[in-house]
């Protein structure tokens, strides 16, 4: 639709004569991707968390990103598009807050100086209450999330979404596209596994969807990569780990890092800490702290490490 045409169409969206009734869906929509657009174009880099499957560990990895990037002084949003199951408010101790909104805006909860937080979980009355939603919804719940959350300027939005890559990552890749030549784009994604092999085959779904989509890996985790003992802080290799990295070679996308288990992770967001907060010592936070590493090069030098597939 031309600018002209717009203003045609004049403040209420109709075409012709004042009293016309109605709005126009496509002059709806457009004026949609333009409010998106102008929020998203606060935010320097977008970056989604996926994974083909379920209990791998992207929500866990999408906060703690965020948090290691929130360490040190980038301005960071963690928005969490997993609808039916938000993980993310209770891994920072955040469950029980609620959203305020101003002038039709939906206010992010801050955690810590540099870290917002949005989250279905906040909207849901009840910790237990179940969405029921199907596709058509969640596109236009995610829709409400990238377009009416005041972040500010951010350096970056990690978005977490839910395991496979059904509606709502389909969802975010819809609404801002993965090409540059927009002028709001998405950098790439996360793609996160474990070392089990069932993990890596559904990982390279996610790394062919990705490609379909034309949107640039910036590379594989490899989380609950050796076991961390809570008492020495030694790591084991309990299960075999090197899977996601000989993966990550084998689909040509770069290699980010391993995580190890740490029953720590899960301790840390039942007393409320992010747990670099708790356990910024330890080699599980240095883990962190070093798979981010190459979304702070992205400062110095965009776009992204894997070019369109
Ligand atoms: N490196 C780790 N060490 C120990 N526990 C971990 C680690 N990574 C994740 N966990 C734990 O495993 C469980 C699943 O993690 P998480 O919720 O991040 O997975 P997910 O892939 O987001 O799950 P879903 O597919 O349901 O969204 C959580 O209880 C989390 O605390
Ligand atoms: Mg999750």
């Amino acid at each position: 639709m031309s600018e002209n045409e717009v203003r045609e169409r004049g403040q209420d969206g109709s075409k012709g004569s004042p009293g016309a009734k109605g709005r126009d869906p496509q002059f709806e929509a457009y004026l949609e991707k333009e409010a998106m657009g102008r929020r998203m174009s606060q935010v320097k880099h977008r970056i989604l968390v996926l994974s083909g499957k379920g209990g791998v560990g992207k929500s866990t990895v999408a906060c703690y990103m965020a948090v290691s990037l929130a360490r040190t002084g980038k301005r960071v949003g963690l928005l969490d598009v997993d609808i039916h199951g938000p993980s993310i408010p209770k891994m920072l101790g955040l469950e029980g807050r609620s959203i305020d909104a101003v002038d039709n805006a939906m206010l992010p909860i801050s955690f810590g100086d540099n870290l917002k937080v949005m989250s279905m979980g906040f909207l849901l009355t009840h910790q237990e209450d179940a969405v029921i939603w199907r596709g058509p919804l969640k596109m236009s719940a995610i829709k409400q999330f990238l377009k009416d959350v005041e972040w500010g300027p951010l350096d970056y939005l990690i978005i977490d979404s839910p395991p496979g890559t059904g509606d709502e990552p389909l969802s975010v890749c819809q609404l801002i596209p993965a090409r540059q030549e927009d002028s709001v784009f998405l950098d790439g994604a996360v793609v996160v596994t474990t070392p089990q092999e069932l993990a890596l085959l559904d990982v390279k779904k996610s790394i062919t969807f990705c490609r379909k989509l034309q949107m640039p890996v910036l590379g594989v985790i490899e989380n609950m990569s050796g076991f961390v003992c809570p008492k020495c802080g030694e790591v084991t290799e309990i299960f075999k780990s090197g899977g996601g990295e000989r993966m990550a070679a084998e689909m040509g996308v770069p290699f980010m890092g391993r995580i190890p288990i740490d029953p720590r992770i899960v301790e840390a967001g039942d007393v409320g800490e992010s747990f670099q907060q708790a356990y910024g010592n330890s080699p599980t936070a240095a883990a962190f702290n070093k798979a981010v590493q190459p979304i702070l090069d992205m400062e110095k030098e965009t776009p992204a490490a894997e070019k369109k597939a």
